[in-house]
């Protein structure tokens, strides 16, 4: 499709505002549902080396060769650490009221552990009271991927030291931000840090071990653990939770083998981080299947793991299929992918979440991240991203039907604000409903970004 063909079919703005479309669509949510936009520190602040900050395990990443797709980094991603005001307009103009972010430890406390870094904390000071002004709440994350350096040089989550260094850094900023914070979530997505980090290697620190790999699972968990003690028994009033990546995982035929390897995927991604939170165990069947790489468990940690939860964040962008046989089936029509390669699967979210409420007994769910990445490009200052709206659009829908069968979700973040640094893609992906020009740092709200402010006004 070429773009004047685009142009035609998207509906000016006015006409999408009368859309009925629109409206029933967010007539299917409770008044008092939160709607928001997702970020985090490392992928839109850029200021790397600025008011004191030390470097993070991805600043240090980054610098190896063929890490990162496009050799880039986040010394300055959107610059967001100096445009942050303009920014805050721009979510507030768009009429969005919520809006999720990240700390980053090594700004706020350069080695991970010892003094603060007042210049870092005064940062966060002027974002909070920025968003303050504007009437948007804060959703803090603590962590976001970006551990201060100095600590992997003392090994990382791999070291149990590093859960009581983040409790601390959590009370601190519990003590700092907790009254102004709509919700606290200790960790963003700890499979992604734990496999993608230290199994695959792919993504920061760049470790190549299951067994390492799932002892930091364990540490991330028991860090999330004694930071919500910790908060709690430090009187911290924000609602605090965790973040974790989920998909429902299908067998990719009838086989045995695909059936097995589908219910041990689960096992890795689902239930691993789910049956230690809600039930203070971890699954069987997985335990089994690591053998010898399955992690040093203390006395006490687990009951330490399974603190009460005010929510539990949720992010989803596709679903997964177990494959073990070689051969491609006929069984899965080709279905549009987004420019990550990643199925669009909503009715995954709706599946997902029914099942998590039918296995287990959940806190509120918040969708912490959801959005899709495409190849965007201005013409004529307008960035026209019908693929983005269809994709949140029927997100939205899928997550309409999970409450519709009975599963309590409290908010919707969308991933993300801005085009960012997208970890080891660089700036290849754009997830953004704000378009940014890294040459000028110029933002240009794309189509899906006015769709957006259209669908909450209709409410
Ligand atoms: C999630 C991350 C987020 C972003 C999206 C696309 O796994 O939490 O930072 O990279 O994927």
């Amino acid at each position: 499709m070429n773009h004047s063909e685009v142009l035609q079919a998207v509906p000016s703005n006015s006409d999408a505002q009368r859309s009925p479309v629109l409206k029933r669509l967010a007539q299917r949510f409770p008044a008092d549902f939160v709607w928001g936009v997702a970020t985090s520190a490392y992928q839109i602040e850029g200021a790397a080396r600025e008011d004191g900050r030390a470097d993070s395990i991805w600043d240090e990443f980054c610098r190896r060769p063929g890490a990162i797709r496009d050799g880039s980094n986040g010394e300055r991603a959107c610059d967001h650490y100096h445009r942050f005001e303009a920014d805050l307009d721009l979510v507030a103009n768009l009429g969005i009221t919520s809006y999720r972010f990240s700390i980053s430890w090594p700004r706020v406390q350069p080695l991970g552990r010892g003094a603060w870094n007042e210049p870092g904390f005064a940062f966060y000071e002027r974002l909070l009271a920025g968003l303050q002004r504007r009437g948007i709440a804060a959703h803090i994350t603590l962590y976001h991927w970006d551990l201060p350096l100095a600590l992997q040089t003392q090994g990382g989550w791999a070291n149990r030291a590093t859960v009581e260094a983040f409790r601390d850094y959590a009370v601190e900023v519990g003590r700092r931000f907790g009254d102004r914070a709509a919700s606290i979530a200790t960790h963003n997505e700890p499979w992604v840090v734990a496999i993608l980090g230290h199994e695959l290697g792919t993504f920061a620190p760049g470790e190549k071990s299951r067994r390492v790999a799932m002892q930091v699972a364990h540490h991330l968990l028991l860090s999330h653990g004694m930071a919500v003690q910790a908060l709690r028994s430090a009187g911290c009033k924000a609602p605090l939770g965790i973040v974790l990546n989920q998909a429902p995982i299908y067998p990719a035929t009838d086989s045995e083998s695909d059936r097995s390897k589908a219910r041990l995927e689960d096992g890795l991604l689902v239930r691993w981080y789910m049956d230690p939170l809600l039930f203070g165990r971890y699954p069987e069947d997985v335990l089994a299947h690591l053998g010898d790489d399955a992690p040093s468990v203390a006395d006490g940690d687990l009951d330490i793991i399974h603190q009460p939860l005010d929510f539990l964040g949720i992010n989803y962008y596709t679903r997964n299929i177990a494959v073990t046989g070689q051969e491609k089936t006929d069984s899965w029509p080709s279905r549009p992918v987004t420019d990550m390669g990643w199925e669009v699967f909503p009715g995954g979210l709706s599946e997902l979440l029914s099942r998590l409420h039918r296995d287990y007994p959940l806190p509120p769910i918040y969708i912490m991240e959801n959005g899709a990445a495409y190849k965007d490009h201005p013409v004529g200052g307008r960035v026209v991203d019908l693929e983005r709206i269809s994709y949140l659009e029927s997100h939205i829908g899928a997550l309409a039907d999970a409450i519709e069968q009975g599963v309590e979700v409290h908010g919707y973040f969308v991933w993300s604000l801005l085009d960012n640094f997208e970890w080891a893609d660089g700036y290849s992906k754009r997830f953004g409903i704000i378009y940014v020009d890294y040459q000028t740092e110029r933002r240009i709200v794309k189509d899906s970004g006015h769709w957006y402010r259209d669908f909450l006004r209709s409410r």
